[in-house]
């Protein structure tokens, strides 16, 4: 067993107490690859933000398990020879099972999010209480899912979202001991989150439920999953140089703000970083067709997603400038 302390990760619990007090929230950045996991940590660094490393079991098998030990080893090295102390969490997004959860605590993940949110309410409490109680014994820190977003990734689908039910979460917390909770408010994954006719506004996240449920939960940290801005201008540059995506929209940027300041604690992103990747991918194969080594193009996409990053922490999370 390889415990995330050994590696120089933290869990999320001090993380989510600052974040709270300070009305910001940190940011949870999914990669599958060295440039993208370079840019995080060098956007991290340069807006000093704390971060949240995120794995999807799609990605840890796509990067092979060992290797990401030790890029996440690497990782931290880089941010010590940096001399900016950015605390990170390495964390394990929509785990699927207890097993897995567990595998990824021995390997040296320092938090897991197991999402029984497909499963029924009973079922996913006492999925979720399992994983609490190996987690804990390990100091890692859980988060649980309660309500569904619609969206469609490699290893997480859903056609039709649910609100939470803010009568649940009290119970839930109660009963499984997570120490952060995902909700279902509006948001949902991917690039394509609304569909929106010319001329119709953008739809506005459900705050009510959210603020239902600051009420029940005091003080306790909520996650938003699926809460890309899906920025147009990348939109539109992959648009420019052959791409297919019209239509993609987000979650506008003042809307994450706000909830950024509230008892959310945690804004996943994912699709942001793979816009910005495809586009700049795109525009250098367009400008340069005889071009043909990869440092010629990941290495802009790396540079972009790193200002991405930087922009998110100052703009919209708000966390940089918190270590
Ligand atoms: O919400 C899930 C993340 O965007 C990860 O997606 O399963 O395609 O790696 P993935
Ligand atoms: P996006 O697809 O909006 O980036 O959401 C990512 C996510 O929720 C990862 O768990
Ligand atoms: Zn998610």
């Amino acid at each position: 067993m390889t415990g995330y302390k050994q590696l120089g990760l933290v869990n999320t619990r001090a993380m989510f107490k600052k974040a709270m007090a300070g009305k910001y929230a940190i940011p949870a950045y999914n990669f599958n690859n060295m440039e993208q996991l370079q840019a995080i940590i060098q956007g991290c660094i340069n807006s000093r933000s704390p971060v949240i490393l995120q794995v999807s079991k799609g990605a840890r098998k796509y990067a092979n398990q060992i290797l990401l030990q030790y890029m996440a080893q690497g990782a931290m090295e880089m941010i010590k020879a940096s001399g900016v102390p950015v605390p990170v969490a390495l964390h394990l997004d929509h785990g699927d099972s207890y097993e897995l959860c567990v595998s990824c605590i021995e390997s040296g993940f320092s938090s897991v999010m197991i999402d029984g949110s497909a499963h029924p309410y009973e079922k996913n409490v006492e999925l979720t209480k399992k994983v609490v109680e190996f987690a804990h014994r390990h100091d890692v820190t859980v988060e649980g899912e309660l309500g569904v977003l619609a969206g469609m990734e490699d290893e997480v689908h859903a056609e039709t979202s649910h609100y939470t039910n803010p009568d649940d979460v009290e119970d839930f917390v109660k009963k499984t001991g997570v120490d952060s909770l995902a909700i279902s408010i509006g948001t949902s994954h991917g690039a394509f989150k609304f569909k929106i006719k010319p001329g119709e506004p953008m739809p506005t996240l459900r705050f009510d439920i959210l603020e239902e449920v600051e009420r029940r939960i005091p003080g306790f940290p909520i996650v938003l999953h699926g809460a890309s801005s899906v920025v147009k201008e990348y939109v539109d540059m992959i648009n420019r140089y052959g791409g297919k995506m019209e239509g993609a929209v987000g979650i506008p940027e003042e809307q994450l703000r706000k909830a950024a300041r509230s008892a959310v604690c945690k804004i996943n992103i994912d699709s942001d970083g793979r816009l910005v990747i495809t586009a700049i991918i795109r525009k250098v194969f367009a400008e340069d067709p005889k071009g043909f080594d990869p440092r010629n193009y990941l290495g802009p996409a790396r540079e972009e997603l790193m200002k991405l990053i930087e922009r998110k922490n100052k703009d919209v999370l708000g966390s940089a400038g918190n270590i």
